[in-house]
């Protein structure tokens, strides 16, 4: 049988029967929040929905995450109350009770994530939302975390070596981390979670050789720090931008071996800058013809863009970006009215 690890699917989460019951070790997700940031027209995006429709169509995919967890296995869910009309809404009370009463996980404990660069916000009565939660859930009472694995250094080290605040592998850490969102969200995800709250929950939950899912990855944040920590990952997105952003990214941190890739990887890797590089990849070609990472993503979704497929490896010849460019310039010459000027390629993200 095909093996189903190790891939990002471009699909909803509320239905995921490819993966087996009891396959999975761990679940690290950020869903989208209540902001009505819409990340597809799709009736499935939870970015388009609030309250209790929000709370209804985020319990299809926990549910199925529940249902994919090993016994022993780890969910953390990642979520933020936000302010709506002024006042705190009651969601995130909602979702905890929807996760314990109707779909049985066990709350273990409730993790916060402060942030100091957190955006200001526009209600004249509050504080900036600088605080989010990330709930660990577990399938079964004897769930196993690597508390060894996220341990810091101790501030008892050669004071006092009494068992209770002494660890010979450092401290506890506790159930706060602080960490400033993500400086590359623009470029990367609108709502990319920074890379070492990520890892901090794989190595928290899970040990070399498990299997961690995210079924709303995004960028794919979490599945690279699985890879880097040597866990199989299974990644879902319904946004087909954010899917090959994230498989772009897990491809340039773990290329695959093979002969012809790593041929087309000594050309790239060749001495030069962009302009000058004959074979360029996103971020190349972003910086060469001057438009959006997002956007270049968004035009080879739609087969846009001439560009050469090496298995997760996206390729843009420069000079086919060239005379694709000319060919745009021309069309957009032939329907403009005469006197007005082409319009520009559209940088926005
Ligand atoms: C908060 S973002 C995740 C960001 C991610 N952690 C990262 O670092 O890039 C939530 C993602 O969920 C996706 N999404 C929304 N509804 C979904 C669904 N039903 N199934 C799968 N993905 C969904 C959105 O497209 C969006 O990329």
């Amino acid at each position: 049988m095909e093996d189903i690890f190790d891939q990002v699917f471009w699909k909803s989460a509320a239905e995921i029967p490819e993966l087996k019951p009891f396959s999975v070790d761990l679940v690290v997700t950020s869903p989208p929040y209540e902001t009505m940031r819409h990340y597809s027209d799709s009736v499935e995006d939870l970015g388009n929905y609030q309250g209790r429709e929000y709370v209804a169509k985020l319990k299809a995919v926990l549910g199925e995450c529940k249902r994919v967890l090993k016994p022993g296995g780890n969910l953390f869910l990642n979520f933020q109350a936000q302010i709506i009309d002024g006042l705190t809404s009651p969601t995130e009370y909602l979702v905890l009770k929807m996760a314990v009463e109707e779909l049985g996980l066990l709350h273990v404990q409730t993790h916060f994530w402060l942030k100091p660069n957190a955006n200001p916000l526009p209600a004249r009565n509050t504080l900036k939302n600088s605080v989010e939660l990330i709930w660990h859930f577990a399938k079964t009472k004897d769930f196993i975390v690597y508390k060894d694995a996220i341990r810091e250094p101790s501030e008892w080290a050669g004071k006092d070596n009494r068992a209770y605040k002494y660890h010979e592998l450092g401290k506890d850490p506790g159930n706060f981390l602080i960490h400033p969102k993500s400086q590359d969200q623009k470029e990367i995800h609108p709502a990319k979670m920074p890379d070492a709250v990520a890892e901090r929950f794989v190595l928290y939950g899970s040990k070399p050789g498990d299997v961690v899912l995210d079924p709303f990855c995004g960028s794919g944040t979490t599945l690279l720090a699985a890879q880097k920590y040597g866990r199989r990952f299974v990644g879902y997105d319904l946004n087909a931008e954010y899917v090959n952003v994230a498989k772009e990214r897990l491809a340039a941190n773990f290329r695959p071996v093979n002969a012809v890739v790593a041929s087309f990887d000594a050309a790239v890797s060749s001495p030069g800058t962009a302009e000058t590089k004959l074979w360029m990849n996103v971020q190349e070609l972003s910086v060469y013809i001057g438009v959006a990472v997002s956007t270049i993503y968004g035009k080879n979704c739609h087969g846009e863009i001439p560009v050469v497929k090496m298995g997760r490896l996206l390729r843009f010849n420069r000079n086919a970006i060239d005379e694709w460019l000319l060919s745009q310039a021309r069309a957009t010459t032939a329907i403009s009215k005469p006197g007005e000027s082409a319009p520009e390629l559209n940088t926005a993200n």
